[in-house]
């Protein structure tokens, strides 16, 4: 339960603040989710949990990936015996943090010597596409997208979503990742399309509209204030 509340909702804060700052990414959600639940919008209802369960929506996961990207929190590891990790050695009992990208998660990646990879990096052919020359800290969720055909559109057969489309650690690795992981994105997918279904996101006052985090468990905005239209 502790690990959850802090780092989901802080995530759904972040979500709700760069959505007011940047109404066209806003614009383009709505109307991705009034296509993809034409019959809802039809009816004039809000879609149900089991339709947002089932629907593809890669343009709403590219934002939330985005978001938890922009707002990763490094994990760590104590090393258990001498190793090395990538050529670099680490001595028994060092504290190891390790952050999605280099030197900061907002930096490009360090350059590292492909030889001292392991075998199954080298092939893994990671992030073949990713470009670091687009600055890192802007939002911008079309860096987990990959257009299937040609054209503007943003729905699930205008695009796919890759998450492994460049580095994230947002939830750990290995067997003592984040198992509450599958439950975070369904939270964060209801809750934010509902938001967006049913209000416009206006611009807020700047004194109250800062990107100061606060370092708990997760890191969460300082300021989260927004100013709904009912649609
Ligand atoms: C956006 C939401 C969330 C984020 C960003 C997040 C992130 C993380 C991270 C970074 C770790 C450490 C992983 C590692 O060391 O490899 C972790 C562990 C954990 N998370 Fe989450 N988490 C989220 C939501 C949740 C939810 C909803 C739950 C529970 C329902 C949860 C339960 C846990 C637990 C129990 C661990 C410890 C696992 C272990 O040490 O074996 N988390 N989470």
């Amino acid at each position: 339960m502790v690990g959850g509340h802090h780092t989901t909702s802080g995530a759904m804060m972040w979500v709700a603040k760069y959505l007011t700052d940047r109404p066209e990414i806003q614009s383009r959600l709505r109307e991705v989710l009034y296509a993809t639940f034409a019959t809802a919008r039809a009816e004039d209802r809000l879609f149900t949990c089991e339709e947002i369960r089932l629907a593809r929506l890669p343009y709403l996961d590219a934002v939330i990936e985005e978001m938890l990207r922009i707002n990763a929190v490094p994990v760590t590891r104590e090393a258990m015996c001498d190793t090395t990790v990538l050529g670099v050695p680490i001595k028994k009992g060092t504290q190891v943090f390790f952050m999605s990208n280099g030197p900061g998660f907002l930096s490009p990646s360090l350059t590292v010597d492909e030889a001292q990879r392991t075998e199954t990096s080298r092939t893994a052919k990671l992030h073949a596409t990713w470009d670091e020359s687009r600055d890192l800290a802007q939002f911008e969720p079309e860096r987990w997208l990959v257009r299937k055909k040609e054209g503007s559109g943003w729905l699930a057969e205008d695009v796919d979503f890759d998450g492994a489309a460049g580095p994230q650690l947002v939830f750990g690795l290995g067997p003592r990742s984040c198992w509450g992981r599958r439950l975070a994105y369904l939270e964060m997918r209801i809750i934010i399309a509902m938001l967006v279904w049913s209000f416009r996101l206006l611009a807020t006052p700047p004194a109250v509209s800062g990107y100061a985090g606060l370092e708990g468990i997760a890191r969460v905005p300082q300021q989260c204030y927004l100013r709904l239209e009912k649609i």
